[in-house]
């Protein structure tokens, strides 16, 4: 049976607005997540402790931050050493991991093998947990990868069995360049969910590349996962996975939800208000239907 209650984890701050060649103002970005903050979405992804060379649009973390932080699940992403050390300093509380299941993408992403960045975040995992912290791993190219293809369910499975061993609060399973189909999904939430304990948090995260992630969330649903990410106006694409477009627009997902009578707790129109704060700094026409709708939703 499908969940009464799904939680939506905003990611349109940090993965919507990552891939955008120009950089929009600080000023911008934070009234951007106020504006979410305020249409009701409790987790986001703010923004990235990344090299300034290899994302430009995300240089401006601590200042997003500064602005930012409050009780919230407000995720910020690190994927090595240097990303952890400047969470600690920002004093936020939510940390995102990111690993790709296959290598090829691991490389372009991170600069290292898939190996390679999990031994590295180890003992970064241990201490955070340590030191309180909520730690969340994004898992990259979960189905497919763009380099290598189709990835198989053991891979992921495995990674994430790893993850949780080395004791993640969630895993958000993503779909990178939007190639999954809902019966892949299915499957893989169904090997998966039974090999993870359950206090680890499942989410499901879809590109809309190919418009498969409202399906693709369908199958998650009944798969039993009940939290995903989304990205307020379709926004979004990972800059080193040639191909992918934006996240399932949150404002979609959310019209399918309230349709099926599941709560979220979201404003659907708030949300589509926050996308217009945004909408004219964005270089591609924003992949959303219920945006373009608006006067009929
Ligand atoms: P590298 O060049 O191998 O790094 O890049 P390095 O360790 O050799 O360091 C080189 C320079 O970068 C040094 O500075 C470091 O200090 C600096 P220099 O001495 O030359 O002045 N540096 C950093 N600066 C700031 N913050 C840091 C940091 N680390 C090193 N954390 C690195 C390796 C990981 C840094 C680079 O590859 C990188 O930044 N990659 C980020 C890629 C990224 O942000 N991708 C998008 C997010 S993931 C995603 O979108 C997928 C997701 O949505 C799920 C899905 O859909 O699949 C989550
Ligand atoms: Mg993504």
């Amino acid at each position: 049976s499908l969940p009464k209650e799904v939680t939506m984890i905003e990611v349109g701050p940090r993965d919507g607005l990552q891939n955008e060649k120009s950089l929009i103002p600080t000023e911008v970005k934070i009234a951007f997540i106020n504006a979410l903050k305020d249409a009701g979405l409790k987790e986001m992804e703010l923004t990235s402790f990344v090299s300034p060379k290899w994302v430009p649009q995300m240089k401006d973390a601590e200042a997003v931050l500064e602005h930012c932080l409050d009780k919230r699940r407000n995720f910020v992403l690190a994927p090595n050493q240097k990303g952890v050390e400047r969470f600690y300093q920002s004093g936020a509380g939510h940390i995102a991991v990111f690993v790709g299941v296959s290598d090829s993408f691991n490389k372009k992403n991170i600069n290292k093998t898939t190996e390679e960045s999990m031994i590295e975040l180890k003992p970064l995992i241990r201490d955070l947990k340590e030191n309180g912290k909520f730690v969340r791993a994004c898992i990259s190219t979960a189905f497919f990868c763009p380099y290598e293809g189709k990835v198989s369910i053991e891979d992921t499975v495995k990674l994430c069995e790893t993850f949780a061993a080395y004791g993640v609060d969630e895993l958000s399973v993503a779909d990178t360049v939007g190639m999954a189909n809902p019966k892949h999904v299915h499957e893989l939430f169904t090997v998966l969910k039974p090999s993870l304990p359950e206090s680890v948090l499942l989410t499901g995260h879809f590109h809309n590349t190919r418009g498969m992630a409202l399906a693709n969330i369908y199958a998650s649903l009944e798969a039993g996962i009940s939290r995903f990410d989304s990205s307020a106006g379709g926004l979004g694409g990972c800059p080193f996975a040639p191909g992918a477009s934006g996240n399932v627009a949150t404002e979609d997902v959310l019209f399918m939800l309230a349709e099926m009578e599941i709560e979220t707790g979201v404003n659907i129109e708030k949300v589509v208000s926050a996308v217009d704060l945004v909408a004219p700094y964005m270089s591609r026409p924003l992949d959303s239907k219920i945006y373009h709708l608006r006067e009929n939703i």
